[in-house]
């Protein structure tokens, strides 16, 4: 969580630093702030809430000089608050410290530290980190960055200025993303990408224990011994742009636009008609098929969801039994995994910590791993053995929704992949489902159509306390999706349930007034949930339904209907959450929030 950055170079460092910010917003919003380095020492700007807040600030006080470091907080250790807020200097103010992770042993270093005489004035645990690297400098910054790095545990991506060296700025990173932004007589560091790709497109991926040296000379890149190492430039080539609103009033709702596009990038090279399928970054063969007995597939949030759908699919297709799991409960359950099993991580940024856990011990137990990510050069995409990447392009908003769509794209890839190795499908079996996922693109396109259903509903319904999300099967999964959605950015509180579960505790709660959305696309389950949906109509409930084309006789059962087109059953899931999205989009822009920075939430969660 949170977002770094810094810069060195000939310009003013306040300004860029902030519009870098502004890039990082996603990983967290709850206080922001700048340390700037001159001949005349370290100047600090830093306060809660927003990053215009900090903008304010600047405005009324700007701070000058060409080297900077700046932050953008999802708190962990102490509330949001001024104190609270990155850089974090030593008393003197000789050295600041933007951070993102956590040090799991602050405490004991802070302790340690307070022996010595050292004073700390927030409760957070970055705070260690600008005392330690004082207490060890002697003269030489490099030096003290990496003693003060070898006594720290946890997470971390740390940018450093020192007063004492005003020439250069350090960064080291260990089970935290950073990138290096190279530019014409100026460097940057950042957490992401889109924070430096208004200046550069070519980056450095540094990988953990990874030291970077910023001065007037260029890069010196370092490993843990001090060495100076090489590395390749890596070209970004999306554009800027696709990291803008584009004339869109959100980036959720530009993003959800963008899925018929972010469908057809992820299948573009992968599937035709003409071909089979082809998965350069994953190598697995018949033989290492056979040798699997297991796959156990882990995320979190809305990657959760996108692997509950690759659960259904990989074992309807390809008939291997697949275990789903929430990270933070998988790698502390003592799963049984061995060199017979599989592990598929999913994880839209390839960075949160729970996954990367379970990527790593996967491997330590003899598995192999693939990654399902939608960042190249991510953590995941280069630990794991093999990677599928999804071609959503960035997602800025916090509630994720183009890369839910990709995820389940590159789980039907997956399925189709292993069904055809081993030869669980016919030919012609496999050649429909390619036809099918080729046509999805532009049923996505007509799903988007049906907004105005969508919108009244919502507004008819926006002041709603609780809701109820049904669906059997993949429109279970899907449901889950939805309901987390509408929690997530709308604040109503929701609960998926599938369909036939309900009468089995959660229908007490159904009463006259109580808002329901049903999902109905799998056609051997239409009748089934139009009798589950019968049971809440009948205890007064208001039914939204959701389902495909030509199923009319819906409309004798529940209050509004939204149609999504006819496709395979197990790829409606890819249509049917489209308007699951568009409904919690406008539930949350009747109730006027901001679905792009829904409150204590970020995107990319690099802590426990
Ligand atoms: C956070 C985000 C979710 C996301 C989850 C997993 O909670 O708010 O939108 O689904 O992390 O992130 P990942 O990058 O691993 O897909």
């Amino acid at each position: 969580m949170c977002g770094i950055v810094g810069y060195f170079g000939l310009r003013e460092a306040a300004p860029i630093l902030v519009e870098g910010l502004e890039k990082l917003e996603y990983r967290g919003y709850d206080s922001a702030g700048v340390a700037i380095l001159s001949e005349e020492g370290i100047e600090v700007s830093k306060c809660k809430g927003r990053l215009a807040n900090l903008e304010n600030r600047l405005m009324e006080n700007p701070l000058e000089g060409n080297i900077g470091i700046g932050h953008t907080r999802w708190a962990t250790h102490g509330e949001p608050s001024d104190v609270n807020s990155h850089p974090h200097s030593n008393a003197k103010v000789s050295v600041s410290v933007v951070h993102n992770g956590i040090i799991e042993n602050y405490l004991r270093l802070r302790e340690w530290l307070t022996s010595k005489g050292y004073e700390f004035l927030s409760e957070t645990d970055t705070e260690v980190i600008p005392n330690l690297i004082d207490y060890y400098y002697k003269g030489n910054l490099i030096e003290a960055v990496m003693k003060a790095v070898s006594k720290m545990e946890g997470s971390y991506a740390i940018g450093v200025v020192c007063s004492k060296e005003p020439d250069k700025l350090v960064a080291v990173r260990k089970d935290s993303p950073l990138i290096v932004g190279l530019g014409k007589d100026e460097y940057f560091i950042a957490s992401d990408i889109p924070a430096v790709l208004n200046h550069t497109r070519d980056i450095y991926l540094l990988e953990d224990k990874e030291f970077v040296v910023l001065t007037k000379d260029g890069v010196t890149l370092l490993n843990e011994m001090g060495e100076t190492i090489n590395k390749e430039v890596y070209h970004v080539t999306w554009n800027a742009d696709a990291a803008e609103k584009g004339g869109y009033e959100d980036f959720m709702l530009k993003e959800i636009h963008e899925q018929p596009k972010a469908i057809k990038d992820t299948l573009t090279s992968r599937i035709s008609l003409d071909h089979d399928i082809v998965l350069d970054k994953i190598t697995i063969t018949e033989e290492t098929l056979k040798n699997i007995d297991r796959i156990y597939m882990v995320a979190c949030g809305t990657a959760y969801h996108a692997a509950v759908v690759g659960k259904y699919v990989i074992e309807k297709l390809a008939k291997i039994p697949v275990e789903v799991d929430i990270a933070s409960e998988f790698r502390y359950r003592d799963p049984l995994i061995t060199e017979k099993s599989l592990i598929i991580v999913v994880s839209q940024s390839g960075e949160t910590a729970d996954t990367l856990a379970v990527l790593r011990d996967g491997k330590k137990k003899g598995a192999r791993v693939i990654a399902i990510t939608n960042v190249v050069g991510s953590s995941a995409s280069r630990e794991a053995d093999d990677v599928l990447y999804t071609w959503a392009g960035p997602e800025i908003a916090v509630a994720s929704t183009k890369a839910y769509v990709t995820q389940l794209i590159a789980m039907y890839i997956i399925a189709l992949h292993f069904a055809s190795l081993k030869k669980t499908l016919r030919q012609d079996e496999i050649y429909n489902i390619k036809k099918a996922m080729l046509e999805l693109s532009g049923l996505a396109e007509e799903t988007l159509k049906h907004k105005d259903v969508l919108q009244k509903f919502a507004s008819q319904t926006y002041m709603e306390k609780d809701m109820f999300f049904l669906g059997r099967g993949l429109d279970y999964a899907v449901s889950m999706e939805g309901s987390l959605k509408l929690k997530e950015i709308s604040y109503i509180h929701s609960e998926a349930y599938a369909g036939g579960e309900l009468k089995h505790g959660p229908i007490a709660l159904i009463e006259k007034g109580t808002v329901v959305i049903a999902t109905l696309t799998q056609k051997d389950l239409i009748d089934k949930m139009v009798s589950n949906i019968k049971e809440v109509v009948t205890r007064g409930a208001k039914v939204m339904a959701i389902t495909i084309e030509g199923n009319k006789d819906i409309e004798k059962t529940v209050d509004s209907v939204i149609y999504i087109p006819e496709t395979l059953d197990i790829l409606s899931p890819v249509l049917s959450v489209i308007s699951l999205q568009l409904i919690s989009y406008y539930m949350a822009k009747q109730k006027a929030c901001d679905v792009d920075k829904p409150r204590n939430l970020a995107k990319s969660v690099t802590v426990e």
